[in-house]
């Protein structure tokens, strides 16, 4: 059987996706890799490689050595740490990119998997039901790097043939890891935090509208892509993908309805500016008429899982 590789294996989506490449696929099938180590079951589950995606060669000799196939190329600078360091994470998103489609393009692998994000729209996007093409004119240097991404990916698809796939993920709300560094992040922080304290200082306004995404949701659209007949994936820079849209106020409302004591208090920071350039809600009609994509879990739904999974993590 082919082996896949999943790179940021420590990460937000990361953990969650080899777990369950590993459930489909076999644990000795999926190799786990990241600069740092992941959670526990991701570690004891299966193979997982230290390793540096910048280095060119550590990554091209973990690929012979496990006869890899399939690359998940998850490592990334997320959108409120990537206005901090703006240098580092175009080099970082877009050097390591620029690497693995090399890689492919030279036969060493045969499929690549690379996020884009809702990021890749900016403030003169049509706000409302965003629809796969439309004005692109990101202001965030983790947008531009994913709008470029995008571009190489179909440009190394068209001239080169490379199998490259991608969604542009909205913001992702899980309870295995984490997120870290990303606009989105207060949907994840609420939840530890109502938990915790009952109560949570958010940095976006109430009425910010974002569309959003539970895990598995994001998980299963992610591999059905992967493993979709080629001739099924016709947009080969990213498709757009939609779950749930709320603002900050409806989740709270939502976690009320568990927590009734909890409240919530708005001091918007530097990623409100951010929030503003993105969407409220997307258009993926191509992705669900090209391989059928469907949302499954809806805010009462997530919501209901987040609060006992991560109460059962806490206690
Ligand atoms: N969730 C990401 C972020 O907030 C967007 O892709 O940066």
């Amino acid at each position: 059987m082919s082996k896949t590789i999943v790179i940021g294996a420590s990460g937000q989506i990361g953990s969650d996706l080899t777990l369950e490449l590993r459930n489909r696929f076999g644990n000795d099938n999926v190799i786990a890799s990241d600069i740092k180590n992941a959670a526990d079951d991701v570690m004891s589950s299966g193979p997982f490689e230290t390793l540096d995606v910048m280095d060119e060669s550590g990554v091209a000799a973990v690929f012979k050595k496990h006869d890899i196939s399939k690359v998940y190329l998850l490592a990334a600078m997320l959108s409120g740490s990537a206005e901090k360091n703006p240098k580092k994470a175009w080099d970082l998103n877009m050097k390591s990119l620029l690497s693995i489609l090399d890689m492919a393009k030279e036969g060493l692998i045969k499929k690549v998997f690379w996020p884009s994000s809702i990021a890749v729209f900016g403030p003169t996007t049509p706000k409302q039901n965003t629809p796969q093409l439309t004005i692109m004119e990101p202001s965030t240097v983790y947008g531009i790097s994913k709008l470029a991404g995008e571009r190489w990916c179909e440009y190394y698809f068209n001239k080169y043939g490379v199998d490259v796939r991608g969604v542009r993920y909205p913001g992702l709300i899980s309870y295995k890891t984490e997120a870290g560094g990303g606009t989105t992040d207060y949907a994840v922080e609420i939840f530890y935090e109502a938990i915790r304290a009952g109560k949570y200082e958010c940095f976006l306004t109430e009425d910010t509208l974002l569309p959003m995404m539970f895990m598995p949701d994001a998980i299963r659209a992610t591999i059905d892509l992967v493993e979709a007949p080629a001739e099924k994936v016709k947009i080969r820079s990213s498709y757009n993908l939609s779950g749930i849209s709320f603002d900050p106020e409806t989740l709270a409302a939502e976690i009320k309805k568990h927590i009734p004591d909890f409240s919530i208090s708005y001091k918007p920071d530097f990623r409100q500016q951010i929030a503003e350039s993105w969407p409220g809600s997307i258009d993926d009609s191509e992705a669900r008429a090209d391989w059928g994509w469907k949302h499954e879990y809806d805010l009462a739904k997530m919501t209901d899982i987040m609060l006992k999974e991560i109460k059962k993590k806490l206690s």
